[in-house]
């Protein structure tokens, strides 16, 4: 059975804590916001689309135990709440277009005339699917992903790299990058599978490496040093990462490593997929320029768990995202409704 990062049984909400993975499989309680804003913060929930289905599911717990006097009151309740759920951490834009989504949802109700009982039962519905809809989602893109590969070579098996973790952890189940590895390997085409440690959360070592070895998908680990060896010693036939944010230009925000992987993979000749929802691609802004990169504490990068692996009082730089240029995403940008060229993205897009 796979991973389920989010358990949600319409009343109850919990989440595999995964800053004790792989060791501990532990669920923890999500109660309201209160507990979603945490959990997004301190990581244990990460991924963009996980942690907007995490923040919307948050907000329907803590919204069934709410009354509320009309449907203003509601529309004044998710706006409030979501704005706090999106602060939690600024570069993935999923949870930013729940919020867009359930703040419209609220404003219908508030100009059609809807009781405030109509008004959040509206929401209810609308949080409540969103586990379904990310898996559902997933599986389409995966399959556009592996399809889009196995098409361009031929009859032969194929080895990836991957980066980050996309997985069933970082979605609501089956994952995007991951999502495509795991069809080639039902597909009965992975010939192997590489993916990075990830420094300095190690999403990689911690939660790809657990998922891909849950899954008994052919895999190695390599350290983020060993790319550009790893690319001129084996054949890599496609590098497949996920995304916080792609802009309107095919720029795109992803963990941190992304953007000199692809340079590697630009010079070696092999093709550079980014693989994503529709609900992480932001046409409100022109390039990647415009992208917000969080920076995350120091003590990530100078302590692994309790042990200090750099001398105490020593600075770093620790951005949790860069942004790949387009021209570097040879493969292309997949999607749920297919595979397309950066320069293409936003006019395919608008027209859909
Ligand atoms: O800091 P994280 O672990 O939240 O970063 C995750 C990534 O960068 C993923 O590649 C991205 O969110 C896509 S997850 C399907």
């Amino acid at each position: 059975m796979s991973l389920q990062s989010i358990v949600f049984d319409g009343t109850k909400l919990e989440i595999i804590d995964q800053l004790q993975l792989p060791n501990t499989t532990k669920y923890i309680d999500i109660k309201d916001t209160k507990d979603g804003h945490r959990a997004i913060k301190t990581m244990q929930i990460r991924g963009a689309p996980a942690i907007a289905v995490l923040g919307s599911l948050s907000l329907h717990v803590e919204m069934l135990r709410c009354e509320f006097a009309s449907a203003t009151d509601v529309k004044i309740f998710v706006e409030e709440k979501m704005t706090y759920l999106v602060s939690a951490r600024p570069t993935a834009v999923n949870i930013s277009e729940a919020k867009d989504r359930l703040v419209k949802l609220a404003s219908e109700s508030v100009s059609n005339s809807k009781s405030a009982s109509e008004a959040k039962a509206l929401i209810l519905e609308a949080t409540k699917n969103m586990l379904k809809e990310d898996v559902d989602t997933n599986k389409a893109v995966a399959t556009h992903g592996a399809m889009h590969l196995l098409n361009t070579v031929g009859g032969e098996k194929v080895s990836v790299l991957t980066h980050c973790n996309t997985g069933s952890l970082a979605t609501a189940g089956y994952g995007t990058a991951l999502g495509v590895i795991r069809k080639l390997g039902e597909e009965g085409r992975l010939e192997h599978c590489y993916c990075t440690e990830t420094r300095p959360y190690n999403q990689g070592a911690r939660l790809t490496a657990y998922e891909l070895t849950c899954e008994n998908l052919p895999s190695s680990l390599i350290c983020d040093d060993m790319v550009a060896y790893l690319m001129k010693e084996k054949k890599i036939s496609a590098v497949f990462v996920g995304a916080d944010r792609v802009v309107a230009n095919g720029d795109t925000a992803n963990k941190i490593g992304t953007y000199q992987i692809a340079i590697c993979a630009k010079y070696h000749n092999i093709p550079f997929y980014v693989v994503t929802p529709r609900t992480t691609i932001d046409l409100s802004k022109k390039s990647g320029k415009e992208i917000i990169i969080e920076e995350r504490p120091h003590s990530e990068m100078t302590k692994i768990g309790d042990c200090q692996i750099a001398p105490q009082g020593m600075n770093c730089w620790n951005p949790a995202f860069d942004v790949t240029p387009a021209e570097l995403i040879t493969g292309g940008i997949v999607t749920e409704i297919g595979v397309f060229h950066p320069n293409k993205l936003e006019q395919e897009l608008r027209k859909s």
